[in-house]
Parts: C-alpha cells; sequence; structure tokens
C-alpha cells in the first residue's frame, strides 16, 4: 500500500494540508483449522495475514464525523447526534457499531475526518468486516486517548458486531487480528482468551489462499442459524444445567450423551463442534512436531465434516478444495471462515505452486464458471498505528 497516495486522497476529500491525519492499520485473518468453534467456548487456530483495512483519522472542531473510502464510492457525513442510527448498506455500519461501544464506555466522540482503505478481498471470508472494527478500535482509543488494551478492543468488536450489526459471530476474527503476530498462528482458547503463537511457517511449504469468487449472501441468516442450533445442542445436553459450552465435552462424552439431542440436524452440528476441537489440539501438536502429513489430514478432515456435519460448504467450495486435492504436493485443503462461499486454503509444496494454481484455476472454472483467485498467506503482525 502506497500510503502518499492515501494522503493525497485525504487531502484531496477534506482539504487544509497544514494538519496531517493519523494513519492505523488492521490486518485480515485467515484460519488454519477450529472452524465454529469460537462461539462454542473452543479452540481455533487462525494468523493475521499481510492484507488489511488502513485508516486515515483527523480530529475537526465540526459535530460530525466524515466517512469515505477509497474501495466504494461511498461517502457520509453523520452528525454526532446521529450517531446510534444503523445505515442503510453494510460497510459503514461497521465503524458506527464500533463508534456505539465506545460510547456505551462514556467516551466522548467528537467531529472526526476518515479515509479507508483496504486491500482485502471483499467477501471472501477473510475478515474484511473485523478489520474495519478493529482499525476503528484502534484509531478512536489513539485519538480520544482512551486506555484499553488489545484483547478489550477485540471484545469490544465482537460486541458491535452482535449488538449493532446483528452478526452473533465469536471471537475469532477481531483476536486475531487484534493480537496476531508474525512469528505464526494462535492457537486460542475463545472461552478463557489464552492463547499461544505457534510457529507456522512450514519449511518448504506454502499457504495459498483460494478465493472462490462465490460471494457469500445470506451469510449472517445462515451463520446465525447455526449458533442457534448450537444453542438448541447445548440446552439438550445439559440436563443438569451445569455445561456452559459445547467445548465442554470429550468426543466421547458427546458419544454417551449424544442420544438426549432429538433433533438429528441440531445433533450433526454438536458432532462437528465437538470433533473440531480435538483436531485442532492434533494440528497443534502436529504442527509443533513438524509432522506435516498429519496436518494436513486434520486439514481435510476439517472440511469434511464441515461438509457434512455443519453444511456450510457448498458446491463452490466443495469443488476447489476437491480439486486442489487431486494435485501432487498437496498436504491438505480446507475451507476457511464461515463458509457459504469465500476462500479455502491449501498447504502445498512449494515448487508446485504455480502448478497448482494453474490447474486447480482451470478445473475449478469448467466445473464453475467462476473464475477463482490465488492468494499466497503471509502471516503479519496485529492492528496498529503505523
Ligand atoms: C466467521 C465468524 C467467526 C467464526 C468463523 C467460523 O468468520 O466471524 O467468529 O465463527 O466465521 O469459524
Amino acid at each position: 500500500m502506497d500510503s502518499t497516495l492515501l494522503f493525497k486522497e485525504f487531502y484531496q476529500l477534506y482539504g487544509n494540508e497544514n494538519v496531517a491525519p493519523e494513519l492505523f492499520f488492521a490486518p485480515g485473518r485467515v484460519n488454519l483449522i477450529g472452524e465454529h468453534t469460537d462461539y462454542n467456548g473452543g479452540y481455533v487456530l487462525p494468523c493475521a495475514i499481510s492484507y488489511g483495512t488502513y485508516l486515515l483519522v483527523r480530529k475537526i472542531d465540526a459535530p460530525v464525523v466524515k466517512f469515505a473510502t477509497t474501495n466504494f464510492d461511498l461517502k457520509a457525513n453523520i452528525s454526532l447526534s446521529d450517531l446510534h442510527i444503523k445505515q442503510p448498506g453494510k460497510w459503514i455500519n461497521y465503524p458506527l457499531a464500533v463508534i456505539d461501544q465506545f460510547v456505551k464506555l462514556n467516551v466522548e466522540i467528537k467531529g472526526l475526518e476518515l479515509l479507508y482503505s483496504g486491500n482485502i478481498p471483499n467477501g471472501a471470508g477473510l475478515s474484511s468486516s473485523a478489520s474495519i472494527e478493529m482499525v476503528t478500535a484502534v484509531a478512536l482509543s489513539n485519538v480520544f486517548n482512551y486506555k484499553i488494551s488489545m484483547v478489550d478492543m477485540a471484545k469490544l468488536s465482537r460486541r458491535a458486531e452482535n449488538d449493532f450489526v446483528g452478526m452473533n459471530c465469536g471471537i475469532m476474527d477481531m483476536f486475531a487480528i487484534g493480537m496476531g503476530h508474525k512469528n505464526g498462528a494462535l492457537f486460542l482458547n475463545c472461552r478463557t482468551y489464552e492463547y499461544d503463537v505457534i510457529p507456522a511457517n512450514v519449511a518448504g511449504y506454502s499457504l495459498v489462499i483460494m478465493n472462490t469468487n462465490k460471494r457469500r449472501g445470506l451469510t449472517d441468516s445462515k451463520y446465525n442459524e447455526r449458533v442457534a442450533e448450537c444453542q438448541a445442542a447445548l440446552d439438550a445436553l445439559s440436563v443438569d444445567g451445569k455445561l456452559i459450552d459445547l467445548s465442554d465435552l470429550s468426543l466421547e462424552e458427546f458419544t454417551k450423551r449424544q442420544q438426549l439431542i432429538k433433533d438429528e440436524t441440531v445433533r450433526k452440528r454438536a458432532h462437528h463442534v465437538i470433533s473440531e476441537n480435538a483436531r485442532v489440539l492434533g494440528a497443534v501438536e502436529a504442527l509443533k512436531n513438524n509432522r506435516i502429513a498429519e496436518f494436513g489430514q486434520l486439514m481435510n478432515a476439517s472440511h469434511d465434516s464441515l461438509r457434512t456435519d455443519y453444511e456450510v460448504t457448498g458446491f463452490e467450495l466443495d469443488t476447489i478444495v476437491n480439486e486442489a486435492r487431486k494435485i501432487d504436493g498437496v498436504i491438505g485443503a480446507r475451507m476457511t471462515g464461515a463458509g457459504f462461499g469465500g476462500c479455502a486454503i491449501a498447504l502445498v509444496k512449494s515448487e508446485n505452486v504455480d502448478e497448482f494454481c494453474k490447474v486447480v484455476g482451470k478445473n475449478y472454472e469448467e466445473k464453475t464458471s467462476l473464475k477463482p483467485d490465488f492468494y499466497i498467506a503471509e502471516i503479519g503482525d496485529g492492528a496498529r498505528k503505523l
């Protein structure tokens, strides 16, 4: 990203070159394994990536917050008294949601000029929305001098998304974006927020992100449906009311109790969550001990469980993952993020990557009539002031 250009655009938009805005950045994230476990108090293994959202911010005297982005032709000037009102269109509600949380913490929001610029493919499941939220949170805490830890900012951004946007997501995306570390993936316990950085750059292998370019329509409502199904499973399993999260159960305990869940779909959802937690633990051990083939098998098993038990993959994700697995030098492939479209990942021998992109691209396009995109994931650091 050329920040000189972004500053130039800022001045063209808002004038007054005598007062420089401040620049902030928050990355996107890719999840290696541990899908749909976060809102069930389980384990995840995401990393922050080098793509992300940049934000220029300047305080002004007028009682208005001015929003603009280089990504869409969208501008809005919202007066300080209207900041709590949800706006039509999606994008602007992410920063508004975060502002709303700061107001709830009694931070006095004053006039601002904001210019966002993101290079995360939009709607691809690489957390462009959580990236916007986190960059806004880091910027607000800085410009209004409000002391708050990065973990609390991640929690705040999750509440913002749950309460204002209406997506009942877990903590994974915001946590990875805030606490991400260029040395590896975050092995996070989503219940206790304890985490560890696990080296995830495997010598001789590349993590390829495959964008199906299938837009994730209706994701929020299907996502919330899964959250509700997990709650129904928890209610059925927790006869004594002592179970706090589905992730409290081992696979063995679940197998013993599963008949308590009468609805077969709900039972399958719970089975995914509980088996996925075990896979994350296995994947962390495999990575730590350089057992790459085992890591790849766990990636594959994760995708298969998301396809059959959780039913969030769909034709495009299944097709790209199947095509990926056919290529020499591929250790494993799976969808990443919420599903219903968006991206998958594959761990590929670095010398095979060019051939991989060519062949998977061709075969996927033949089967779906969609042209995929490929990116080589570079693990990066978390959100910060630049
Ligand atoms: C989305 C949500 C996350 C998580 C994933 C699935 O990215 O925002 O909280 O639930 O889906 O693992």
